[in-house]
């Protein structure tokens, strides 16, 4: 399971069965959740193998490994099939070749059938070139040195932006500004090398992809060490610089500041003139100075090699690498979003199961926020009346988005309008000329946010970043307050809209609570209900009862505090909505299993799953997570007569 969280996003981490059509939802859910359960595991002693013990028999030759990915594994076996639907219906006289449709399709069909040399790393840097009038050092004409007094590495960058390429040497993003989030600014940081295609690999793996970009063997050994070094003499300066703050600056003055040519460089990534009293958003002005000794003194031909190889891996993570049907629907949804979720929720989704879905993800985030209010009226943290109305505020202003479409819009003719300068004019297929296609037009859509003013919240929709494109899972944007569901998500067994409430609030109830106390977790106080950063914030976070919560929370020492807050937290939340609000409107008389007991038993399906516990990105692992929420939880103690232990501690409270 991979979550991606960046400062923007924070989506909530996460069984199929063999399904009966015919029985009652109710049923149905009730015979997969017991499906799972382990009855020799002990409940009170270790929860997770009780409820998820036989998970891994269940799932042995299945390609997923917990819930949220089934899901999308749904979503994707349905657009494989529409796929060939279209496919069928683009032979007839009447298919609009300019429709959205067309579009997706085109692209599918690139994955489906394009020559493997069209995919070939060589293949994309023909395509490419540092700037309008130099080549890859590798492609010189033979006999002819490469002209390096004409590289320019800044240039070199801003050239290649247009594809989306950044976070290398320079990391520029387009991103609301931090005091007023219906401005966008172009936001520059030193590069972080963290992640997964944010560097350089093993020297064997650099070497192999040298070779494959055509570098000639004989060369390849002494520059993958040249550029290795490069990187990590690039490492240091990044570990040095500690500055976290970013600070608003005209372009002038960032330039005086650390010496560099940025209005160059930002003319060339936006594709225009600008004025050098733009404003900026900066920071790491001491990775930046010491960027600039180490660059004057590296050869060029040795950073254009690093930039080069550096392009060659984001454009590998970007893609599936493979014509399968199945990756590519999954490079459609990568490249094509806003086009795959219409699609999807056209062919799928029709308009009375929509709303009625609406409806229910509605009704059921209402009564949750309805509870948070009153729990926020508690005042367990003694906030002043201020930043009580502060928090209560917020909490009444979180959006929820249901498919990340614009609710106020007609969608096809929104989405229509988005692809409308998405055009494929050559008819051959070549599997890079699209994909560099659709990384431009990727990149043009989010810079057009720089000259644009902010959406209203009926014309919200999130440019979602590929990886989180590509998934089902829920997430909260935190400088927009907004809650995104989508539609993958409201699937059995994760949701059936005929099945008992008891199913509804233990699953994705649990996981709207999650996203909500987003909201208010450590972060997320930071910024107000429009999204900007406030004055409150600091009062409420460093007063002494909310202190005493996160450090009691962070007792067993967790690297995503926020992510347990919202775990503890949401589920006190939806076990209290769920069982003191009266929603037990009716019998579980599908069952003899206690209520407490089928709420506990569902809400562990979202952990349920058998992949590797060192693949979780962002969040602990799964069975860490439930077992945090539920040790020292009363309710669920209670639900299952646990003994009470000695070294149990009071459960610890925030909100
Ligand atoms: C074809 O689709 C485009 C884009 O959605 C639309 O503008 C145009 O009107 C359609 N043409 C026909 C004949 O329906
Ligand atoms: C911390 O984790 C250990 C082992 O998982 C557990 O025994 C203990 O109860 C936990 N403490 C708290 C406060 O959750
Ligand atoms: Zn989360």
């Amino acid at each position: 399971m991979f979550w991606i969280a960046s400062l923007l996003i924070f989506p909530i981490c996460a069984a199929t069965t063999a399904q009966n059509a015919e029985s009652h939802p109710n049923s149905r859910l009730m015979s997969n959740i017991l499906s799972y359960v382990e009855e020799d595991s002990s409940a009170c002693d270790n929860y997770y193998q009780h409820a998820c013990g036989r998970y891994a028999a269940r799932h042995i030759d299945d390609p997923f490994t917990e819930i949220t990915q089934m899901l999308d594994h749904k979503v994707n076996g349905n657009l494989v099939q529409l796929m060939d639907e279209l496919q069928q219906r683009s032979r007839s006289p009447g298919f609009n070749e300019s429709s959205v449709e067309a579009k997706a399709l085109r692209f599918y069909q690139t994955c489906r059938d394009a020559p493997q040399s069209t995919r070939k790393m060589e293949h994309y840097l023909r395509l490419t070139s540092p700037a309008e009038a130099i080549t890859w050092p590798h492609f010189a004409p033979r006999g002819e040195p490469w002209p390096k007094d004409h590289f320019n590495w800044m240039q070199a960058l801003g050239h290649l932006y247009r594809y989306g390429f950044t976070n290398v040497l320079v990391n520029v993003l387009a991103l609301p500004s931090v005091k007023n989030r219906d401005h966008f600014r172009l936001d520059i940081s030193m590069p972080s090398l963290e992640g997964n295609a944010q560097h350089l690999d093993s020297f064997l793996n650099t070497l192999a992809t040298l070779n494959a970009m055509g570098v000639p063997k004989k060369s390849s050994i002494p520059l993958a060490r040249k550029i290795r070094r490069l990187e990590s003499a690039i490492r240091v300066l990044t570990e040095v610089d500690d500055d976290d703050n970013s600070e608003t600056w005209t372009l002038r003055q960032w330039e005086h500041l650390t010496g560099y040519a940025w209005q160059d460089f930002i003319e060339s990534i936006v594709g225009h003139s600008v004025s050098n009293q733009l404003l900026v958003q900066a920071q790491n002005v001491k990775y930046f100075k010491g960027l600039k000794r180490l660059m004057d003194s590296t050869d060029a031909e040795v950073v254009a090699y690093y930039i080069m190889t550096r392009f060659v891996l984001y454009l590998l993570d970007d893609s599936m690498d493979s014509s399968e049907p199945i990756d590519c629907v999954k490079d459609v949804r990568r490249t094509m979003t806003l086009a795959s979720d219409l699609l999807y929720e056209e062919r799928f989704l029709d308009a009375a199961t929509l709303q009625q879905y609406t409806q229910e993800v509605t009704q059921i985030f209402d009564q949750l926020r309805r509870h948070f209010l009153l729990q926020i009226g508690e005042n367990r943290l003694g906030l002043t009346r201020e930043q009580s109305s502060m928090v209560a505020t917020k909490a009444q202003h979180v959006v929820l988005n249901i498919g990340n479409m614009p609710r106020g819009l007609d969608h096809r003719s929104f989405v229509s309008r988005h692809y409308e300068d998405l055009v494929f004019p050559l008819a051959d297929f070549d599997y890079a000329r699209e994909h560099l296609n659709l990384l431009e037009f990727r990149t043009r859509k989010q810079l057009l946010h720089l000259d644009q003013r902010a959406p209203s919240p009926g014309e919200f929709f999130y440019l979602a970043e590929p990886s989180s494109a590509m998934s089902s899972s829920p997430y909260y944007l935190m400088r927009y307050n907004v809650i995104v569901v989508p539609h993958g998500l409201l699937q059995e067994p994760f949701f059936a809209a005929d099945s008992h409430d008891i199913f509804k609030y233990s699953l994705l109830g649990f996981v709207l609570a999650h996203e909500l106390m987003h909201s208010v977790d450590t972060m997320g106080l930071q910024f107000d209900s429009y999204g900007n950063v406030h004055e409150i914030d600091p009062q409420i976070s460093s007063s002494p009862r909310f202190e005493a919560g996160v450090q009691c929370l962070n007792q067993n020492k967790t690297q995503y505090v926020d992510e347990r807050i919202a775990d503890i937290a949401g589920l006190d939340l939806v076990y209290s909505t769920y069982f003191q609000n009266n929603l037990r409107r009716s019998q579980t008389d599908f069952t003899t299993i206690p209520p407490p007991q089928i709420f506990f038993l569902n809400l562990a399906q979202f952990f349920c799953g058998d992949g590797d516990p060192t693949n979780f990105v962002d969040h602990d692992n799964d069975q860490m997570r439930l077992q945090q929420m539920l040790n020292g939880f009363a309710p669920f103690h209670q639900a299952y007569g646990c003994p009470a232990r000695s070294n149990q501690s009071e459960k610890c409270q925030l909100w």
